[in-house]
């Protein structure tokens, strides 16, 4: 039985098409999840085609335009390689919105920071265009292909600050170099300012490193592997912490996204 704000629809492809390299855009109209979509929070797909289509799987909702949403994803395997077969008129069962999404900036208060790792920049653009206020997103990847989406967030009136592991573009390095160099910027004009992450694990666990050095406000989206996705089988869950101890919560549905401070990194693969 799915909560009040989260429900299965079937949803039909409006588009499908390669971005860049191995990733994909796919939007898909479902008039009943897209109004309820806030920024940070996922859709469970399942993908008819595939042999064991019963196992769904989970993507941050990207977009939202009137009774559309869409998913950015690479192809890593095989749900993502048949996903990115289908085309537009094809239905999908999607799940959604689920899961605990980001808390939306509020006006006056702190300037966002945004900090992406590849497709992690997915789960940021709904919290950028929400924003009453505009901040600096930094987006990491291994190469140029890895960044995405900047033109959008440009759009917006961010700024986009990309960095590439084999310096291929953007200032050569990990994502977490220019953050930190903004954060430790005498001449910064922010002042008062909270992370917002998602991307992969050890990139999290350096911008919650930086957030507990700095003392600054962070929140991460965890996105571990789902199976359920609706908070029944508990494959994805994490440690966090409670009282004097820590609990396992639900990335799924206690999350995907976390305080900083709550997270137990050490029983984090
Ligand atoms: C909350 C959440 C949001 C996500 N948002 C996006 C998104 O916006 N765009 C996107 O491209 N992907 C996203 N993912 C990851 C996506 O769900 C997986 O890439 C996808 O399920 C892989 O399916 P597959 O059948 O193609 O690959 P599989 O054959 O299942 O796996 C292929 C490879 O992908 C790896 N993989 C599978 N799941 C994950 C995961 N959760 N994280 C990292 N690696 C994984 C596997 O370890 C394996 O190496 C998200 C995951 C979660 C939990
Ligand atoms: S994926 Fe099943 S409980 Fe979270």
């Amino acid at each position: 039985m799915l909560g009040a704000a989260m429900l299965e629809q079937t949803v039909q492809i409006v588009a499908n098409e390669r971005d860049r390299n191995l990733y994909f855009r796919l939007v898909m109209r479902a008039p009943q999840i897209a109004p309820l979509v806030q920024p940070g929070q996922f859709a469970h797909l399942r993908i008819p085609p595939l042999k064991a289509a019963l196992l769904r799987r989970p993507f941050s909702i990207f977009q939202v335009e009137d009774d559309t949403f869409s998913i950015l994803y690479k192809t890593v395997g095989q749900g993502t390689e048949v996903l990115s077969r289908m085309r537009a008129g094809e239905e999908l069962s999607a799940i959604g919105p689920l899961g605990h999404g980001f808390t939306t900036p509020r006006a006056g208060g702190e300037t966002p920071l945004l900090v992406a790792g590849g497709y992690g920049m997915a789960a940021m653009f709904l919290l950028a265009q929400r924003s009453p206020q505009n901040g600096i997103v930094f987006v990491g990847g291994r190469r140029r292909e890895d960044i995405l989406c900047e033109d959008e967030f440009r759009a917006l009136g961010w700024e986009v600050r990309a960095t590439t592991e084999d310096g291929s573009y953007g200032e050569k390095g990990l994502v977490t170099q220019p953050l930190l160099a903004e954060i430790q910027n005498p001449k910064s004009k922010i002042r008062n300012y909270k992370l917002f992450a998602c991307g992969p694990t050890p990139m999290l666990k350096a911008v919650g490193a930086l957030a507990a050095e700095f003392d600054v406000p962070a929140e991460l989206s965890m996105d571990e592997h789902m199976c359920c996705g609706v908070g029944v089988c508990l494959t994805c869950v994490i440690p966090v912490k409670s009282g004097d101890g820590w609990k396992y919560q639900r990335t799924c549905t206690e999350g995907p996204v976390f305080d900083a401070r709550q997270i137990v990194w050490e029983g984090i693969r």
